[in-house]
């Protein structure tokens, strides 16, 4: 499809959304690992418009923070007060106009709270437009339930003359299931005159850019009405149980790219992507399984059922069972789960083993080493072919500093261990049942402990670790001590 590249994108973003009952403005709600606002910008970008222009009003600061992360290319317009969509878009023309851009070509407009739309529908609208030479082509679409929406007004011959608001319309007109998207391509100039001549005199007394159609055919100017095959792309979202309905819709539609791209997906009704998520050939996603944010999963893995990963890597052939991970890679050949939680930091090489009840942070397991149950592994840096005993942990904090620990190639701890940080364990090395690892293990030896009775250093946090929370509760106590022996 040949489309010219449009002036500039104008998306309407400046309303409350009261219907959402949020603090948060409603454009910025979540969906698929982006905002709303997100995915209409991501569907103008297609478009590789000109200019990007985003009308902000409510809770504007943070809408324009999110926007420079998300958007970078995009401006803002301010529009202080909600007076209507056509005031929105005046608002938008007139900041265009003060940085001494002029509107020659087409103009498309869009609103902040449509996340299902394409981008490739934006540019059927744009092409549709050109084609016919038109003023105006409203997006229209045809809806089971057309209540609350402008329609779409037709003369006898089927020409469309102009758009009734809901609130406006008579018992006929609200019969007509042929409803505005709220959405637009624009001569951009004739956009800069008419937005000047929109009037209040309608039931909300706010100035409605859909009066633009009538006037722009009363002028004698073309306008049209294309409509958008599926339906469902135009849906605003307008509360939360439309905002799940829209998370739903958008989740199916990544789950069947993927399923054509070559992975299977077990139950897609229980499988949850983002839209940066990639995922190889051949891959298996059992039910129960979320993959957020920049996930990866490499070709022939498995992961899930029931897996959370965000920002996680997993190489080909791994698999992942019941785990949550957050920023961790994990090797080919790996094997992961069930009930593993893999924290920021954590990074398994090839065909390693990570089991049950296991929690790993900021650690590095290498090839084919294996902590196969109910341990810790925080700070700590594992050899190649090693194996870490049952019930072991990695005591990397003192209560006041954390240190890492290292263990080597082929090294062999017994279960029930405590490596206290910073400790390091030499190749070849063992270590004993219940060991408490507290000395440097040289290559090859066998460490134990034993003789474990209990002796206590009195006064050691209050000397050891000075104005902490605990010395000072021990000092709290040591004073209580005191005054009931003197009562005494
Ligand atoms: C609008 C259309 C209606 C269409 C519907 C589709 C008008 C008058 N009506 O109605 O024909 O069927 O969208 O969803 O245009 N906004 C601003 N500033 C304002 C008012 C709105 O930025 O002063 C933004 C909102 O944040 C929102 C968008 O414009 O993103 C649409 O506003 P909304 O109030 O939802 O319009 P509707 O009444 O739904
Ligand atoms: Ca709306």
């Amino acid at each position: 499809m040949s489309v010219s590249r449009p002036a500039a994108v104008i998306v309407l973003a400046a309303g409350e959304g009261t219907r959402m009952k949020s603090k948060l403005p409603k454009v910025l709600h979540e969906i698929s690992g982006r905002s709303m606002l997100g995915h209409v910008l991501a569907a103008a970008r297609d478009l590789t418009p000109e200019h990007t222009v985003v009308v902000v009003g409510h809770a504007r600061e943070r809408v324009a923070e999110h926007l420079e992360q998300v958007a970078p290319e995009a401006t803002t317009a301010v529009q202080e007060e909600q007076n209507g969509t056509g005031h929105a878009v005046r608002m938008a023309v007139e900041d265009l106009a003060g940085r001494d851009v002029t509107l020659s070509g087409t103009v498309v407009l869009t609103c902040g709270d449509t996340p299902l739309l394409r981008g490739s529908t934006l540019a059927e609208l744009v092409a549709a437009h050109e084609k016919e030479g038109n003023a105006v082509t409203a997006l229209s679409a045809r809806v089971p339930d057309p209540h609350g929406y402008g329609r779409i007004v037709r003369d006898a011959a089927g020409a469309f003359t102009g758009i009734v608001e809901h609130a406006d319309a008579t018992p006929e007109q609200r019969g007509i299931d042929e409803i505005n998207s709220g959405m637009y391509a624009f001569d951009g100039a004739l956009l800069s005159t008419v937005v000047q001549r929109l009037s209040t005199d309608n039931a909300k007394g706010e100035e409605y850019i859909t009066d633009a159609v009538a006037l722009l055919r009363g002028d004698g100017h073309r306008v049209g009405a294309w409509t958008a095959g599926d339906w469902h792309e135009v849906q605003g979202v307008n509360d939360r149980v439309q905002l799940s309905e829209a998370r739903r819709i958008l989740n199916r539609r990544l789950v069947e790219e993927h399923m054509r791209s070559g992975v299977t997906v077990v139950d897609p009704a229980t499988t949850w992507l983002d839209v940066q998520v990639r995922i190889g050939r051949d891959a298996v996603l059992e039910p129960n399984t979320r993959l957020r944010g920049a996930t990866v999963v490499g070709e022939d893995a498995v992961v899930g059922p029931g897996a959370t990963l965000t920002d996680t890597v997993v190489g080909e052939g791994a698999a992942v069972r019941e785990t949550t991970a957050d920023q961790a890679e994990i090797g080919s050949g790996a094997n992961v789960g069930p009930y593993t939680y893999l924290r920021p930091g954590t990074r398994l090489a090839e065909r390693t083993k990570v089991g049950a009840f296991v929690e790993v942070k900021n650690s590095t397991v290498g090839t084919g080493s294996k902590v196969p149950h109910l341990t810790y592994v925080g700070d700590a840096d594992i050899g190649e072919g090693s194996n870490i005993g049952c019930s072991t942990v990695f005591v990397n904090y003192d209560g006041v500093n954390k240190s890492r620990s290292t263990i080597g190639d082929h090294v062999r701890i017994g279960s029930d261990n405590t490596i206290v940080a910073p400790v390091n364990v030499g190749d070849g090395a063992y270590s004993g049942a219940g060991a408490v690892v507290r000395d440097d293990v040289p290559p090859g030896a066998l460490a134990v402990s034993e003789g474990h009775r209990q002796r206590n250093v009195e006064g050691w946090t209050q000397r050891k670790r000075p104005g902490t929370a605990s010395a000072e509760a021990a000092e709290r106590a040591e004073r209580r001590r005191a005054d009931n022996s003197n009562k005494q």
